[in-house]
């Protein structure tokens, strides 16, 4: 949900009649959510927009009006987030590899639709474009046909999904992984070199491309899930996701779906999780998984490196040392003390581990690769910790 915006000298104010409803909207939501902010008169204003702009009003027909409605409350269009406010501080503006997927301009720069030469731009981008109309509807996006993705995978692409696919691929790959662990023939030797590698964020396309995508960490020996293809009617980001709200309407599932909603989706006879419970929606095995994989992760911290890590999601690199074991995140010059004390071996399934919660989409976009990732990650934690895998009952 759009939070509520402070007018200010990064906000124009236009006399856009069309966008009227869109900001009735935000204006009600925080009415419910009960935690109105002290704000002047003005905040209320309905036609509030980012300065450097979505669109030029006078360019825009009336018709128009449902999709900047929808896209208006979007995370595309919420320019109060993070992802696009993280570079407020920097000098310049936004940092020319970042703007690529955290502002249309930067976005637009990268793939040469404004008429410069492809490639990450070479000068920061201004701060305050979000993903603006201009990303998706440009008429030279048809002119990108194969996106690069940080595995080496170049993958073909039409129309819109050059763009969600663009945005979409998080950063990092198992290839990252698999270099920075190369030379370390030791799994379980801590080295301090190493660092987390992290995969970032909202990485469903990476996701949904699965085992041919690479974005994993794959085990040597192991096989897995290509492309999740689903069935034709719900097989690009767009046939599911709205465009502009972003939603996933639930009706169009029902009609292959017998579910009460997405989460209680399942197709799979048997039980992934050990829990025997066939009745519980598929996403429910990954999240229980993925819940065993960080409990391991934490055991094998604990009894192989000697180390105890802490995992905190909302600071980056969410793992943490304590040295101490107890429970709270060592303190060095008032700042946590990011994990140092990695193994090759702990290190390839953190990165899973992250690749598969950092995409709350996973079980929709490719629910076997999820599942694949999380129990090969852990299995290879078992083997020193003298865990036996048939007491879990887990599946592949
Ligand atoms: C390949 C595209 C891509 C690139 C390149 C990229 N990001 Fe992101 N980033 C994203 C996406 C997509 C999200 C949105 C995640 C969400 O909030 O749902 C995001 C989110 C973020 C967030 C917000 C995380 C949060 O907790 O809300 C930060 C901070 C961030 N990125 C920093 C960076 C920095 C710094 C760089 C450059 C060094 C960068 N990103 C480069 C795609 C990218
Ligand atoms: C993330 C990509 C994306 C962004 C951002 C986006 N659009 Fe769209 N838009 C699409 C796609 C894809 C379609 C085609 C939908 C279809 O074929 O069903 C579309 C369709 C439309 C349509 C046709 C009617 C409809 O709703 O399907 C209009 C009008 C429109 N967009 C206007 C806008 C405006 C104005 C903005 C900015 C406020 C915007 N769009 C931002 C992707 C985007
Ligand atoms: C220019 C980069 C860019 C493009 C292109 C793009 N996105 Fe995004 N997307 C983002 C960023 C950044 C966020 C997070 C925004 C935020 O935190 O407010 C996001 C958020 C989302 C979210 C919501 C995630 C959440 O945290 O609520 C969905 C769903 C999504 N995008 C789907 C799509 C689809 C589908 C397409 C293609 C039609 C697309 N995106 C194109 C960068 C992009
Ligand atoms: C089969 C339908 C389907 C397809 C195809 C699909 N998604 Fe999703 N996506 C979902 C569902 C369902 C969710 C989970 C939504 C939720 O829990 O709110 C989701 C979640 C997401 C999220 C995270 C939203 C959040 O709340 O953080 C992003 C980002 C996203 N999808 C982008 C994409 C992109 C990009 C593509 C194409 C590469 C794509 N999706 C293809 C159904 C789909
Ligand atoms: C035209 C029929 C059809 C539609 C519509 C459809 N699906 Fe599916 N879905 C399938 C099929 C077939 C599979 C099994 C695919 C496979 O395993 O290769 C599947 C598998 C799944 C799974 C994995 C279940 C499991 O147990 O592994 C999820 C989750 C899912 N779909 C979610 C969705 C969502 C969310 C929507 C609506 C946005 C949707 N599906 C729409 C046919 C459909």
């Amino acid at each position: 949900m759009r939070c509520p915006k402070a007018v200010s000298s990064a906000f124009v104010v236009t006399t856009l009649a069309i966008l009227s409803f869109a900001a009735g909207g935000s204006a009600s939501a925080q009415d419910s959510a009960g935690t109105v902010p002290e704000v002047d008169e003005e905040v209320l204003l309905p036609y509030v927009l980012p300065e450097a702009g979505p669109f030029h009003p006078e360019d825009i027909e009336i018709e128009n009006s449902d999709a900047i409605a929808a896209w208006y409350r979007s995370a595309h269009a919420d320019d109060a987030a993070e992802a696009f406010r993280h570079w407020d501080e920097d000098e310049g503006g936004i940092r020319p590899a970042c703007s690529v997927c955290h502002s249309g301009a930067g976005f637009r720069s990268f793939h040469g639709l404004d008429g410069s030469a492809p490639g990450i731009p070479e000068t920061p981008i201004e701060v305050g474009g979000v993903v603006d109309c201009g990303t998706c509807h440009n008429q030279n996006l048809g002119t990108v046909t194969e996106i690069a993705f940080p595995s080496g995978l170049m993958h073909p692409v039409e129309g819109v999904e050059a763009a969600c696919m663009t945005c979409h691929q998080g950063r990092t790959a198992g290839v990252t992984v698999e270099e920075a662990i190369a030379a370390l023939p030791d799994l379980d030797a801590p080295n301090a070199e190493l660092r987390f590698v992290n995969p970032h964020y909202a990485t469903a396309a990476a996701s949904w491309l699965g085992g041919y995508g690479g974005a994993g960490y794959h085990y040597e020996g192991r096989d897995y899930y290509g492309r999740f293809f689903h069935a034709a009617p719900v097989s690009t980001c767009v046939s599911c996701h709205d465009p502009h709200s972003l939603e996933v309407a639930f009706e169009p599932c029902q009609t292959c779906h017998l579910a009460d909603s997405p989460d209680e989706i399942r197709i799979a006879r048997q039980s992934y999780d050990g829990s025997g419970n066939t009745g519980q929606g598929i996403r429910t095995d990954i999240a229980n998984n993925a819940a065993l994989l960080l409990s391991v992760i934490g055991r094998y911290a604990d009894e192989v490196t000697g180390v105890p890590i802490i995992y905190d999601g909302g600071s980056y690199p969410y793992f943490f040392t304590d040295a101490n074991g107890d429970g709270a995140v060592d303190q060095a010059d008032g700042r946590p003390v990011a994990y140092a004390s990695w193994t090759p071996r702990l290190l390839r399934a953190a990165y899973n581990w992250k690749l598969v919660t950092s995409d709350p989409g996973a079980f929709a976009h490719n629910p076997p690769y999820a599942l694949q990732l999380l129990y090969d990650s852990i299995e290879d934690l078992s083997g020193p910790l003298g865990m036996d895998m048939a007491d879990l009952h887990l599946l592949r």
